[in-house]
């Protein structure tokens, strides 16, 4: 699973989500986070198809809303919008306590199928996790959490990795808001990077994979320049006292 993606919430469907994605592939990103919720997958799927790329050279996520009834029609129908055979990731978008495990095993079929290469939850904290584990034949490849310095679930992320599950970082940018702060400012001119790649980088410092959202073509390539730099030590431990959660384990939705 590529470490950064381009992430296309609130992407309006057609060219906007279209120019994106495309603007990401020319920038070497080889990773899509999509979800039905979004809207958007049909211009996913309609910029990965004109870039020519081979299909497996992209890796493509999409989420099941849990509030529907049936994980395989909801596939189809988002396989059917992508245009795609097969999706390299499927999430459970959010957690409804009284539908996750029934959901579960539908998604360990549609793995089973082909249809699905991994399969994941989102915005699972550790009771849910740990609740979802306990009955799953197979274990979630992947936790899509919201994580940044100033939502850094330390316990969360530890019991991942722990476990082997990758840690998906959503919102790793505060959804914008977290890129004035003084603290990732003055980290980011001492290190002549933008304050993103600096956010980015502490995130992938933390062996989660990122996947920030932009519509601008600037901001879609500077993202993407997070591995040519180091932070170090100290520059880590400063942001990681950005926290707010108090290495709280609950993921909110
Ligand atoms: N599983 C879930 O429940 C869940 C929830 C939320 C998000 N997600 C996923 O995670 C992805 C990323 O999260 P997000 O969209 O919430 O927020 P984000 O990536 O943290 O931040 C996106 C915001 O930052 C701005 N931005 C991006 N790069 C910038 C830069 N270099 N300089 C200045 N501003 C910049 C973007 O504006 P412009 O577009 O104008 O550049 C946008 O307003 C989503 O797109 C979605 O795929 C999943």
């Amino acid at each position: 699973m590529p470490v950064l993606g381009l992430g296309v919430w609130q992407m309006t469907a057609g060219s906007e989500t279209e120019q994106a994605v495309e603007w990401a592939l020319e920038a070497g990103y080889r990773h899509i986070d999509t979800a039905s919720m979004y809207r958007n997958e049909q211009s996913v799927g309609a910029a990965l198809r004109r870039s020519g790329l081979p299909r497996e050279h992209v890796f493509v996520t999409t989420k099941l809303m849990p509030t529907h009834l049936s994980a395989a029609r909801e596939l189809d129908k988002s396989l059917g919008r992508l245009s795609l055979d097969y999706v390299d990731l499927y999430l459970i978008h959010w957690p409804l306590p009284l539908r996750s495990a029934r959901l579960w095993r539908e998604l360990e079929s549609l793995h089973q199928r082909g249809l699905a290469r991994e399969i994941g939850i989102s915005n699972f904290g550790l009771d849910r996790l740990g609740k979802l584990m306990r009955g799953a034949s197979r274990m979630p490849a992947v936790d899509q959490v919201q994580f940044s310095p100033f939502q850094y679930r330390r316990r969360l992320l530890d019991y991942c990795l722990e476990q082997g599950i990758v840690f998906e970082a959503y919102s790793p940018l505060e959804r914008g808001k977290g890129l004035q702060d003084p603290t990732i400012t003055a980290v980011a001119e001492r290190l002549g990077r933008t304050p993103a790649q600096v956010m980015l980088r502490w995130a992938i410092q933390h062996q989660a994979v990122v996947i920030p959202k932009s519509s601008r073509k600037e901001r879609i390539f500077s993202n993407a320049q997070l591995f040519d730099f180091e932070l170090a030590d100290n520059d880590m431990r400063i942001l990681d006292a950005l926290d707010r959660t108090n290495g709280s384990a609950q993921a909110r939705g």
